[in-house]
């Protein structure tokens, strides 16, 4: 009887290491690296004025990199560009955001698959969880996207799957996994900025929310496409030849693909966003700085300057032109035609500087202040929210016994109101219902 059962544990575990062994499939040694962040910078002008220190993971016209904007701050990233000194190479992705390394880090991939950035002394920084789950391989795509493969070619992690701020052709934001862009705070910062591209369930959104708001405001919004009655799920940035037999012109727009699919519509619903007279195979999209999206294409048909700007989503040409971008005027500034106007005080317009602010209320009684009004203005926020319907003496009020409240907007046709946690930028509308209170101290 013992002896059954001992060969029966025997056996057992020899299976379990079989079985072990084969499902666990290790890196082969050839396949592993450590890349250590040291040695001199590098020569090209890239994104940011950044230095940087190219690493032995390319593929043209990829590189990846550590890059530091400020002494002994780094982030790991992928970037795009050929080495020709005229064309500013940019960074398309990132690992660590917010959360710099060191002299001497390291990236590397062990024989257990996980691919980690890690400071000099071991702390691990960032990771893609993917050890013992049968990575076998590291490989950049023609693509951008970086992956880790197992034995059967298939992807166990894709840089593709966590954007910050970019997308590529082919990149994806996902319900139920990254479903939006963050801006980078400043050129010089790689924080998180203000600015969020949100993939919703029945839309598109660009959302501000500034240090002193209590929360997002959106300033753009998109949904025709979508129709009531879909959810979004995945949104993919495509590029492609706009017919098959004429592969000179192409098309860049955001495919989307949702729930409840309409039986009637034969093709998946998209947003249209550009043409190009050229191959936009190698675009990006960014959430800039200044909360604006633009599509950026490296054409390798043009030697300097390659980098076209193929479109920019709030631009004067449009609906939504830049006096929707919540900063474009600064701390506080009158905008028209996208371009900053007039600076309102108190005692009227005057000329616009980047100095232009709001004098601030300090005190939260009412016998301290009081508001002056502007005429024929509105604020980004009023075209995607709708404003509670009420009379002027109750926004007036609400807008008084909140300290937080800068000031409200009033529209008489509809008697709507807009109460104002930010200025930033207004916009001049020629239309003489739409006003402005803004609130100043009495002395
Ligand atoms: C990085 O490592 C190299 C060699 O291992 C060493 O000489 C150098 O001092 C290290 N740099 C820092 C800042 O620790
Ligand atoms: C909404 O979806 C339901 C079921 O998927 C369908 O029966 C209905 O006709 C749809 N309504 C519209 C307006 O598309
Ligand atoms: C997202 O959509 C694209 C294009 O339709 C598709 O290739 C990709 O597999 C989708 N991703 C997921 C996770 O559904
Ligand atoms: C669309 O999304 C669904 C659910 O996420 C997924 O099963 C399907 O493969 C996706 N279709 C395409 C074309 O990506
Ligand atoms: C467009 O550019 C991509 C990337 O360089 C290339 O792979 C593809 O062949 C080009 N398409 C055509 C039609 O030239
Ligand atoms: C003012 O606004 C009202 C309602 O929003 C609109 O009907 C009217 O045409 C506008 N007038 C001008 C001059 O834009």
């Amino acid at each position: 009887m013992a002896s059954t059962n001992s060969r029966t544990i025997i056996i057992s575990l020899l299976c379990f290491h079989l079985f072990f062994f084969i499902s666990q499939a290790l890196v082969p040694s050839s396949e592993t690296f450590t890349l250590v962040n040291q040695g001199d910078f590098g020569d090209y002008i890239v994104e940011y004025g950044a230095n940087y220190r190219a690493i032995s993971i390319y593929r043209d016209p990829f590189q990846g990199c550590f890059y530091n904007t400020t002494p002994n701050a780094y982030t790991l990233a992928l970037r795009m560009g050929t080495v020709r000194s005229e064309n500013t190479m940019r960074w398309v992705w990132e690992a660590n955001r917010g959360k710099p390394v060191r002299e001497n880090a390291t990236f590397s991939l062990g024989r257990d698959g996980n691919l980690v950035l890690a400071e000099a002394d071991g702390e691990v920084v960032w990771q893609t969880n993917t050890a013992n789950k049968g990575v076998v391989r590291f490989e950049v795509l023609q693509n951008g996207n970086m992956v880790l493969l197992n034995s059967k070619g298939g992807f166990v992690w894709q840089s593709f799957s966590s954007p910050t701020d970019t997308l590529l052709v082919g990149q994806s934001l996902l319900a139920g996994g990254v479903s939006k862009l963050v801006s980078r705070a400043s050129e010089e910062n790689n924080n998180d900025g203000p600015y969020t591209f949100v993939m919703e369930p029945q839309r598109i959104a660009l959302y501000y929310k500034s240090s002193i708001s209590t929360r997002p405001t959106v300033y753009w919004a998109e949904n025709e496409e979508i129709g009531n009655n879909r959810t979004l799920t995945n949104l993919t940035l495509i590029s492609e030849p706009r017919y098959a037999d004429d592969l000179s012109i192409y098309l860049l727009y955001f495919l989307f693909n949702t729930t409840n699919k309409d039986p009637e519509q034969s093709t998946p619903p998209s947003s249209f966003a550009a043409i190009a007279r050229y191959n936009t195979t190698l675009t990006y999209l960014r959430l800039g700085i200044d909360g604006n999206l633009r599509y950026f294409t490296f054409r390798l048909d043009v030697y300097n300057f390659a980098w076209d700007r193929v479109y920019t989503f709030l631009n004067r040409d449009t609906d939504n032109n830049e006096c929707q971008l919540p900063e474009r005027c600064g701390k506080f500034g009158l905008c028209e035609d996208s371009q900053c106007v007039a600076c309102p005080t108190p005692n009227g317009l005057s000329g616009w500087s980047k100095d232009c602010e709001a004098k601030k209320v300090t005190s939260c009684k009412a016998s301290e202040f009081h508001y002056y009004k502007l005429e024929g203005v509105d604020h980004y926020m009023i075209k995607y929210t709708t404003g509670d319907v009420t009379k002027q003496s109750k926004c007036e009020s609400k807008c008084t016994s909140d300290c937080k409240c800068l000031g409200y907007f009033f529209h008489t046709d509809q008697s709507r109101c807009w109460i104002a946690y930010d200025l930033k930028t207004l916009t001049r509308v020629g239309n003489s219902t739409n006003l402005a209170y803004i609130k100043t101290p009495n002395k």
